[in-house]
């Protein structure tokens, strides 16, 4: 084909920015690709809600379902397990390749996804599902697929690392933090997914199935956020030579593959201790490759935009030039650790 048609579900600030790459970088993305990324329609809820200047309005639909059925490529920028899920499997059972940055669909139902997504024959991407821009879906779907992981130790929150990141560094009680990253757009008016861990745990969920090729969902991970962090453990964790992070901890045990989130004392010399704001990393212990850290940021508009974008070449390319990315329906079915109860 000369060019694809590709439909966005979502405008907010991740799909804001996607819609800017996918103007903006038209011809680069062009050339990449081998055939033009046409942004064919803008499924949004509200078409009269205000947007950003690049968004053309005559783009905009309410009606997503329509949309996908005319999409070669669908982005889904939406979040939450509904209407997400039916409209991707909706795409993928019209033919088309799919992106999302949906940690929540994912780690809640994500084989339902990918099973129908390989009978179809199309890819189904999420890079931007952890870890905003940092690329580590793929090197651990792919580059690391040769070796054996033995742990993941991920920060996949920025908004509880500025908040545990400010307790730590200006003495701040965890509310006056909170309020901090709330100010600064981190977190959100209702705070529960970041601070209680939830997100973290979607996010923790996802390693651990790529990491140990199994599919642990959000409630195999055991959870336990920052919320009964105090000043006064922050300031003891730091006279112990240690800083508390959040942690997502995804291993293999003789119990099964065990996944959970809880605040973690980390050793300063230790990598994860300098990752300080809102950024986030991810260390890996691997068998041959040995200890690797990804750093970047989790979270943002444009950060998350540009790990949404990769996906939409990486299957543009799969299109244009025949082939698929890797199956996940196909598990080694390795049991799955139950969460201890805290
Ligand atoms: N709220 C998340 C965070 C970003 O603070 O890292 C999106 O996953």
């Amino acid at each position: 084909p000369s060019a694809l048609r590709v439909a966005l579900l979502g405008c907010g600030v991740v799909g804001t920015q996607v819609a800017r790459l996918l103007i903006e970088q038209a011809d680069d993305l062009a050339s990449r690709v081998g055939a033009r990324l046409d942004l064919v329609g803008i499924a949004v809820r509200d078409i009269t809600a205000p947007r950003d200047a690049i968004i053309d309005p005559a783009l905009l639909t309410e009606d997503a379902r329509a949309l996908v059925e005319r999409a070669d490529i669908v982005i889904e920028v939406i979040g939450g397990i509904e209407p997400a899920r039916t409209l991707l499997l909706h795409a993928i059972a019209s033919g088309a390749s799919v992106v999302t940055a949906n940690k929540a669909l994912l780690a809640e139902d994500g084989p339902t996804l990918y099973r129908a997504a390989d009978e179809a024959g199309v890819d189904v991407y999420y890079e931007a599902a952890v870890a905003g821009a940092i690329p580590i879906v793929r090197p651990i779907r792919e580059s690391l697929t040769g070796d054996r992981i033995q742990r993941v130790l991920g920060i996949v929150n920025g908004t509880t690392n500025y908040v545990l990141d400010q307790m730590t560094t200006h003495g701040l009680a965890f509310d006056e933090a909170v309020a901090q990253a709330q100010e600064l757009g981190y977190a959100e008016a209702d705070p529960t997914a970041d601070v209680e861990g939830f997100d973290a745990a979607a996010k923790a969920a996802i390693l651990a199935s790529l990491a140990f090729h199994t599919r642990v969902t959000i409630s195999d991970v055991q959870r336990e956020g920052i919320t009964k962090i105090t000043a006064d453990d922050v300031a003891w964790a730091k006279q112990t030579g240690h800083v508390i992070k959040l942690l997502a901890i995804c291993e293999a045990t003789e119990a099964g593959v065990s996944a959970r989130v809880h605040p973690a004392l980390v050793p300063l010399d230790h990598p994860l201790a300098g990752v300080r704001g809102a950024f986030n990393a991810v260390f890996i212990e691997a068998e041959a490759a040995g200890e690797l850290m990804f750093y970047g940021r989790g979270a943002g508009g444009a950060p998350t935009a540009s790990a949404v974008l990769g996906d939409v070449v990486s299957v543009a390319r799969h299109r244009v030039l025949g082939g698929k990315g890797p199956a996940e329906s196909h598990y080694a079915g390795l049991p799955i650790a139950a969460p201890a109860t805290s």
